[in-house]
């Protein structure tokens, strides 16, 4: 090992790289409309990165300087064995390289894993969750059932993990459900995002386009009852917070179609078969399943990643406002992973 500390990740606009999202599996127990198609052709296993891998991967990214890592998926937590993968990360946490090691689900399993996931280090989560109707619930997910991922948040909570609830904004589907989900949020201390829903993926572009719900608008019908108090609070992420000053919560809003949160990108994304890209919303990526699986040795793969970095644009391109979806990336989100 080298004991000087290496030259950190600075991309062209001189972004340091902190900030490292890990796909484990592009496969998900569920299949929300805005997502995944419902007959999905999934990865080959010999394509996906070993759980040995993505922990060389992972470890190496934290060893040129990424603070933060954030597992996700498809479904992080339907991945065969991933705890191992968690355990080994939280090395990372105990020699203080690491600061933060979260992950983003769909909360079906976290029943079954909170407590080893608090074990291994993890702080805060992620949880996706559109209504709070069972029925509905059922509808976006296609397979999905409430009660065991509420069950699951529960779980979390009680294990001392903090829930951020993450929320796809859908024009006719949750539209009513606005001021029950800051609510039961509020009551039960999760932090609330919305999301603005983005165009993935190569199917169901229109419906997508129909359900658009622009979260300025979402964010208007939140003025109506409540005072908005605009929050400087900025993650390096997509995310503007406000303060609703009658309850004192927190609501966050990701409008990575409005708004021009890319000066500030700090991330990059790795998917499951080892593809680095660099922007969410680029094609352009680096494979580095091929340097990892040619060499014991990781200089192939730091020069790899280095020379991707070097490369990483300086934005997206997602543009709703034209006649087509300008920019509108043919992969879907279970493969980079959101
Ligand atoms: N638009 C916005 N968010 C999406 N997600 C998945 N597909 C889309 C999309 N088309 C979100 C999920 C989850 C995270 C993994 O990505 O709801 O919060
Ligand atoms: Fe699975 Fe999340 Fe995609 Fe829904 S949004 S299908 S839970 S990966």
């Amino acid at each position: 090992m080298n004991t000087r500390a290496p030259l950190p990740l600075i991309d062209p606009f001189a972004r340091p790289i902190r900030y490292l999202r890990v796909s484990v599996t592009d496969r998900c127990d569920f299949r929300c409309t805005y997502c995944m198609a419902e007959q999905m052709q999934f990865l080959p296993k010999k394509d996906l990165l070993t759980l040995e891998e993505l922990d060389r991967l992972a470890s190496t990214f934290i060893g040129l300087g990424v603070e933060k890592l954030r597992i996700t998926g498809g479904e992080p937590l339907v991945r065969r064995g991933i705890m191992t993968f968690f355990q080994g990360m939280s090395r990372h946490l105990e020699s203080g390289a690491l600061k933060e090691l979260t992950l983003t689900t769909n909360g079906s399993q976290l029943a079954r894993f909170a407590d080893d996931l608090a074990a291994c280090g993890v702080k805060r989560i992620n949880v996706s969750l559109d209504t709070l109707e069972p029925g509905k619930f059922a509808e976006i997910t296609r397979w999905g059932k409430l009660e065991p991922v509420l069950e699951g948040i529960r779980a979390a909570t009680q294990a001392g993990i903090r829930v951020k609830i993450n929320t796809v904004a859908l024009k006719g589907f949750n539209e009513a459900e606005l001021f029950s989900l800051v609510e039961w949020c509020g009551g039960e201390g999760h932090d609330l995002t919305f999301i603005e829903v983005m165009p993935m993926g190569e199917m169901g572009e229109e419906l997508r386009l129909d359900q658009y719900w622009a979260l300025s608008d979402l964010r208007g019908r939140l003025a109506e009852r409540f005072s908005l108090e605009d929050l400087d609070e900025n993650s390096g992420g997509p995310a503007r917070y406000v303060r609703l000053r009658e309850t004192g919560q927190k609501i966050g809003f990701i409008t990575p179609l409005t708004h021009n949160f890319c000066e500030s990108c700090n991330r990059v994304r790795v998917t499951c078969t080892g593809e680095l890209y660099m922007c969410l919303g680029q094609e352009d990526r680096a494979d580095l399943r091929a340097p990892l699986r040619a060499s014991a040795e990781d200089a192939a793969l730091v020069e790899a990643i280095r020379a991707a970095i070097a490369r990483k644009p300086k934005g997206h391109d997602f543009d709703y406002s034209r006649a087509h979806v300008a920019g509108q990336m043919p992969r879907h989100m279970s493969h980079t992973g959101g």
